[in-house]
């Protein structure tokens, strides 16, 4: 019988299933199917805001959803084309016994293996695996996973592991303790993702913010970039990274009134300390496995600023950075560890592990609205079409295939517009994104052309390095304040539309670049199906919709 792991995680944040058979993945975050950012609503979300410290004692703990997981699993294993009777292995993380019996119930048919996983080994497994790496260093860090073993109450916080083959081992383990993470010990703590949550809060962001704070950051005035330095210490003999208690008073020095720069010069702050750490773990990593490939998991692993300073570093030859770093990942990393592939038959690829509508799924959707429609059978017709529509100014949803596993949109869930354009951002924002005016967009580059306008020699296929842009000026929608952009490279190989597209644009314009931003309503989780794509042209102001092969506009 061939092996079918199904492996999911529902507590905690960032819920996902994910389906495998030894080559392949199918998988859906829940936020996906529940429509709500992170599967929380945003009055529970606030709620997690304000108890941040009391959620770290109770290692993060949410209700489950039963119903979304049934939901879930019926959603992979359709996919997949497979049943229940078909599973032969399930895991779950540590302490998620309700969730293990509900996919592992008797209902199966027969024995199963149930597979308990603790959390930063599911982390670890989530980036090694499909890092196309035969060896390399794994470092981990987050604010809080697993409980330590033998009821010592502690937490996992930083762990170093070596990959070899298909062997991942566990060098280094690095716990805080529970009396530390609530803010009464004099000695502080040892979490680098609850220092940077805490910096979130803060700032006045939702605690599931960390991406405003790194777009904040640049604007903070030098002055102040060494402001929290003094509140964190570096044990090298130990390894251990100690946050002294008293930064939170003065991150609140630094944020003062509230004013954006006031803001910003604490968020500036706050990511000179988070680079410290990484640096440092980073290191250690090295020196403990000997390895120049390093993979990255983890809350913390999601900062592309620190990622990309660590890529030029040339501390390591290569760098990959698992693109749901975050919790979500996690079932990816419990169904990979459950059944741990061989170098290289596993790739991460687009990282799309969703649903693929049919072409007669996209036209009845199409058929239930009254916008206007053209079918462009032939790719390069539309990529022809749409690149002429982007070069002037139109901004456009792109919907091809699967939908993106990670937080961002790759080119398969995007909405696009020219990035040469100097007021682009600010028409972005105010007709379809929302978003606060500091924050960048990010550029998608054909990958061959990508070195004539960033500072970037390899590949970033998921937008997970920031890097210096040498043609500011060409770009303006897509360059920060201090220069850099959080880069994407496309190639055909991992998503060949996309780079056709691009390649297209490139021949119209000379510049094969396009702003790539995710496909979603403010608030609300990346768009999954066709339906809800054209309900989002409906209620913004998107120039139009490509779903598939089909140009899609409010009028005709
Ligand atoms: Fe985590």
């Amino acid at each position: 019988m061939a092996t079918l792991v199904l492996a999911g995680t529902l507590e905690g944040h960032s819920p996902a299933l994910v389906l495998y058979d030894g080559a392949r993945i199918h998988g859906i975050e829940l936020e996906r199917l529940s429509r709500l950012k992170h599967n929380l609503t945003l009055e529970r979300h606030q709620q997690q805001t304000r108890d941040l410290r009391a959620r770290a004692m109770r290692g993060g703990r949410t209700a489950p959803d039963f119903a979304l997981l049934d939901q879930a699993v019926r959603y992979v294993l359709e996919n997949a084309g497979a049943t229940w009777a078909d599973v032969t292995h399930v895991a779950g993380v540590v302490d998620s016994d309700a969730v293990l019996r509900r996919l592992c119930p008797d209902r199966l048919g027969r024995p199963r293996s149930a597979g308990a996983i603790g959390h930063h080994e599911a982390h670890a497994a989530s980036a090694y695996y499909p890092s196309g790496f035969d060896e390399a260093a794994v470092l981990v860090v987050d604010a809080f996973g697993d409980m330590a073993p033998e009821g010592a109450r502690a937490v996992e916080t930083v762990s170093i592991w070596r990959g070899h083959g298909s062997e991942l081992q566990c060098l280094e383990m690095r716990y805080s303790p529970l009396s530390a993470l609530d803010g009464s010990s004099p000695t502080g703590h040892l979490s680098p993702g609850l220092f940077y949550a805490d910096l979130t809060v803060q700032i006045g962001f939702m605690v599931r913010e960390a991406g405003k704070v790194m777009g904040l950051s640049p604007f903070g005035h030098p002055s102040k970039r060494d402001a929290l330095r003094p509140f964190v210490s570096f044990d090298h003999d130990s390894g251990d990274v100690r946050f002294s208690p008293g930064y939170l008073d003065a991150m609140r020095a630094l944020v003062g009134s509230g004013s954006e720069a006031e803001r910003a010069d604490c968020a500036g702050a706050g990511q000179e300390v988070l680079e410290r750490v990484l640096f440092h773990y980073a290191r250690r990593a090295e020196s403990l496995t000997g390895c120049r490939r390093l993979v990255m998991a983890g809350g913390c692993a999601l900062n592309s600023v620190a990622n990309g300073k660590l890529l030029r570093s040339g501390l390591f030859d290569e760098i990959f950075v698992q693109p749901a770093a975050g919790d979500n990942g996690l079932a990816l990393g419990m169904a990979l560890r459950t059944h741990p592939p061989e170098p290289g038959v596993f790739s991460m690829g687009a990282s799309c592990f969703g649903r693929i509508y049919s072409d007669e799924a996209v036209r009845e959707a199409i058929a239930q609205t009254d916008f206007a429609s053209t079918h462009f059978p032939e790719e390069e017709a539309l990529c022809t079409e749409v690149a002429r529509r982007l070069a002037g100014g139109e901004i456009l949803g792109w919907f091809q295939g699967a939908a993106e596993f990670g937080p961002r949109a790759l080119g398969h869930r995007s909405v696009l517009c020219d990035p040469r354009a100097s007021t682009m951002k600010d028409i972005l924002n105010a007709r379809v994104k929302f978003r606060e005016a500091f924050r960048p967009f990010a550029p998608a580059v054909l990958e061959s052309a990508a070195e004539d306008y960033f500072s970037l020699d390899r590949p970033s296929p998921y937008m997970l390095f920031v890097a210096p842009v040498k043609t500011p000026a060409l770009l303006p929608a897509t360059t920060h304040v201090d220069g850099s952009a959080r880069v994407q490279t496309v190639c055909p190989e991992r998503t060949p539309r996309f780079a056709a597209l691009l390649a297209t644009v490139g021949a119209q314009t000379g510049v094969p670049v396009l702003l790539n931003t995710s496909m979603n309503v403010m608030g609300q989780p990346i768009i999954e199906t066709p339906v809800q794509a054209l309900e989002m042209l409906g209620a913004c102001a998107l120039d139009g919709l490509v779903l598939g092969d089909h140009l899609v506009t409010k009028t005709s």
